[in-house]
């Protein structure tokens, strides 16, 4: 059994818990939700990329979404307009909800994200999937079956995935990167770039650790930053007492470290903060002192989108 590294066990109990709650109101939260104009607005986005930068719509493209997640509904929402797209993920996708599925949760992650799947699956995910189903088979009028095949369950660091994927076109990737060590990060990006026609392009969108929303604590979310709610960390706590880490691994790459990490082996073709000034509300003289060792683009980064291009003398063009 592997342990998700999007799981902690160093995290002390009584903050699991508190996180827990936090998660199953957000599920409750988001429960009655079948509005799927978010993925619509992802799909139109992602497209508005490739006619840019490859001439042509996402549907003629081969693709790779790194890091689908628990909830892979982009990737499905992709496959229902028609995208040749694969994705990977560490952890066990639920597609259907068997027995056999929360088993092989439990046997690759453990009890406790088979616990949370469990409960994610049966609060909100399994209506919801029924719903993005439904509406995806009725715009198409077919059904839409999910092929398993198309989310593959492995680390993105592993070669034997990419020697199966040449010629990608495009590859995207949001909210993961930060999540993976930076040695596999140096193992993952020249396979990419190895992997893509040379005139592919990668969409990556890191939530850099430096942002006030960088330590991933539940309090200083995006969708929470403005919420009126008693905190019991104070902003950017992860770079100052770190005093509730929270339960998950992050490497705490900052924006120079995945500028030059990405620069080895692509071409940066832009670079976009996603919300400017996301928590300068927050700052005050006091903490700008405290941590005046970054530089405000760093403090205020959060989510970045980087386009990259696989650089034509790179080490990995060669391959
Ligand atoms: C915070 S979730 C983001 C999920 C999704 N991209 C989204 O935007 O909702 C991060 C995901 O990255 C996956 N992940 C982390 N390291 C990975 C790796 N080395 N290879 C594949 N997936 C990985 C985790 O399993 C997790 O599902």
């Amino acid at each position: 059994m592997s342990d998700s590294k999007s799981s902690l066990k160093s995290t002390p109990t009584l903050d699991r818990i508190r996180e827990w709650i936090a998660l199953v109101r957000l599920s409750l939260a988001d429960a009655g939700n079948r509005d799927f104009s978010d993925l619509q607005a992802a799909y139109l986005q992602h497209n508005q990329i490739a006619q840019n930068y490859l001439g042509r719509p996402l549907s003629a493209c081969k693709v790779i979404e790194i890091g689908y997640g628990a909830r892979p509904n982009r990737l499905i929402w992709f496959l229902g307009q028609g995208v040749d797209i694969t994705g990977i993920d560490l952890d066990q996708p639920i597609l259907r909800g068997t027995p056999a599925e929360f088993f092989a949760v439990y046997r690759r992650n453990g009890w406790e994200r088979a616990i949370k799947t469990v409960a994610r699956w049966f609060i909100n995910e399994r209506n919801l999937r029924r719903a993005l189903l439904a509406e995806l088979s009725h715009q198409r009028n077919t059904p839409l079956k999910l092929p398993p095949e198309r989310l593959t369950v492995g680390d993105a660091a592993s070669e034997d995935f990419w020697t199966q994927h040449r010629g990608v076109n495009y590859i995207f990737s949001e909210d993961v990167f930060e999540h993976i060590p930076p040695g596999s990060l140096d193992r993952i990006l020249p396979l990419i770039a190895a992997s893509m026609d040379p005139e592919g392009v990668v969409f990556v969108k890191p939530m850099v650790y430096t942002g006030i929303c960088g330590g991933h604590h539940v309090e200083w979310y995006p969708h929470t930053l403005n919420q009126p709610i008693e905190r019991r960390t104070e902003p950017w706590e992860h770079l100052r007492k770190n005093r509730h880490p929270a339960n998950t691994y992050l490497n705490k790459l900052t924006l120079a470290d995945y500028r030059s990490l990405f620069s080895m082996h692509f071409d940066i073709l832009e670079e976009t903060c996603v919300r400017p000034n996301l928590g300068s509300q927050f700052m005050t003289p006091d903490i700008r002192l405290e941590l005046s060792q970054y530089p405000d683009e760093e403090l205020f980064s959060n989510g970045v989108v980087f386009l990259l291009r696989p650089r034509r003398n790179s080490p990995s063009s060669q391959k």
